[in-house]
């Protein structure tokens, strides 16, 4: 296990010290005191409760939690929840992950080969098993790469790291577009142009810049340097005086080079980008892409959000939102969690603790009971698709994760405030 308590903890400090006075804090709305919010454990037993039905979906044959079929990049999600549970500190979880993480490895992997998903859209490249996560979308390779990136976090087993940095080899396969030289295909087969293609791509190579022996570490920044130029130049991004996100929620039309229907943003490309532009941050001590991240954020936080301040999938039915987009909005607490670790705002903490306390009262399924949980069919606390509630079911494991992804947040972020606060170093 490393240290990530410590690490964290370094981290804050540092990014309060060198916190530059900007309009976004200036605009941050007073907050309750902290003794009237809930504390952080609160948070952890919630995330752990959930966490227990999550498991009910884990299948031990596939390696993979069962949402729609085959549940593959939505597993690797799972997975990263799982894994970020462990590292704020679950014991639950961390026993859970003994399990998971090298089951998942075999079992996935040989799933990936044995079910043929990986060939699928894989006609323009022959090397499409470079290992067993690879397949023929960018963005799942990506997903993978993260989640086996955190394995690496916690376990410190190089397997975990030498599979993500294959995936990205791979990965690079999908660099140049019909449409522009800078920027990534979304499949091998080359019928779409999708931001989330571009933002993972980028998240990738930064998280590798930042894992890798320092001798290795050049060729990842530049990548990233590359993937975030290609991007904020083109018709993907929106960059205006007051607002800073990534559109073309439904792509780019690879013959007309236009963006598909009605433009608006989703929150995972958006959340993909945050976490990127952290650790770029971190990985080249430009604080430039910090700020870009703080942007995006406060966009997101402002226009992806309900009446009631709560963050919502744009141009998506909320209770019924498809195949994809249950899994969406948790990418996006996850990044707003690494930023606030880098550098604390209290409107993310308000953020995260209004979303935790919406999606635990108000679209949850399942009664605590006496140190128990369940009252439903299946058993367990259900989370729902849509964090303003009600609960809407049948839920599954993309919903439950993605919903787990803003508890976890809440978590981390009011954890990480109760430590300033003990040292002395805390606003509150
Ligand atoms: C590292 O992970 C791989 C894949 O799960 C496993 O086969 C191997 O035994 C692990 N190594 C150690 C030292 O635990
Ligand atoms: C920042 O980078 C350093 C080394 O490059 C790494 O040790 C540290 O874990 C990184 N922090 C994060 C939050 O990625």
């Amino acid at each position: 296990m490393r240290s990530t308590v410590l690490i964290l903890a370094a981290l804050c400090l540092e990014g309060i010290a060198a916190r530059p006075q900007t309009d976004l804090s200036k605009s941050t709305p007073p907050i309750p005191r902290a003794e009237s919010r809930p504390k952080a454990n609160t948070y952890q037993n919630h995330a752990e409760a959930a966490l227990d039905r999550l498991q009910q979906w884990y299948n031990h044959d596939t390696g993979l939690w069962k949402s729609y079929d085959p549940s593959w990049w939505q597993s690797a999600n799972a997975l990263t929840t799982l894994l970020d549970m462990v590292q704020a500190g679950s014991p639950k979880a961390g026993v859970i992950a003994s399990v998971v993480i090298p089951n998942t490895f075999q079992a996935a992997g040989a799933f990936n080969a044995r079910s043929k998903h990986g060939l699928k859209r894989a006609a323009a490249t022959k090397d499409d098993h470079q290992n067993p996560f690879s397949n023929g979308f960018y963005d799942d390779m990506g997903w993978w790469a993260v989640a086996w990136m955190r394995a690496y976090d916690v376990t410190g087993n190089r397997t975990y790291l030498d599979t993500a940095e294959a995936l990205f080899a791979d990965m690079t396969t999908g660099w140049g577009t019909s449409c522009w030289p800078e920027g990534m295909w979304w499949d091998k087969q080359h019928t779409h142009i999708d931001p989330i293609a571009d933002t993972l791509f980028l998240e990738t190579a930064t998280h590798l810049a930042n894992r890798v022996q320092a001798d290795q570490k050049k060729p990842y920044v530049d990548w990233a340097v590359r993937a975030w130029d290609g991007l904020r130049k083109g018709p993907m991004y929106v960059s205006s005086a007051d607002e800073h996100y990534v559109t073309a929620a439904d792509g780019v039309d690879p013959k007309t080079c236009q963006l598909k229907k009605d433009p608006h943003g989703y929150t995972y490309s958006n959340g993909a980008l945050v976490s990127g532009l952290v650790a770029l941050s971190n990985a080249t001590g430009d604080r430039d892409y910090l700020q870009e991240a703080h942007n995006i954020a406060h966009t997101v936080m402002k226009i992806m959000v309900s009446k009631d301040g709560i963050l919502i999938e744009p141009g998506i039915d909320q209770a019924h939102p498809g195949e994809s987009a249950p899994q969406f909005k948790g990418v996006f607490m996850r990044a707003l969690a690494g930023l606030h670790a880098a550098d604390p705002r209290a409107e993310y903490h308000e953020f995260a603790q209004r979303c935790a306390d919406s999606i635990w009262d108000k679209n949850r399924q399942g009664e605590e009971k006496g140190g128990g949980y369940g009252n439903t069919g299946a058993g367990g606390v259900e989370l729902g698709p849509d964090w303003n509630g009600p609960f809407h079911g049948p839920t599954n494991a993309r919903p439950q994760s993605s919903a787990m992804d803003g508890l976890v947040a809440a978590w981390a972020m009011t954890r990480q405030m109760e430590k300033m606060g003990e040292t002395g170093n805390g606003n509150w």
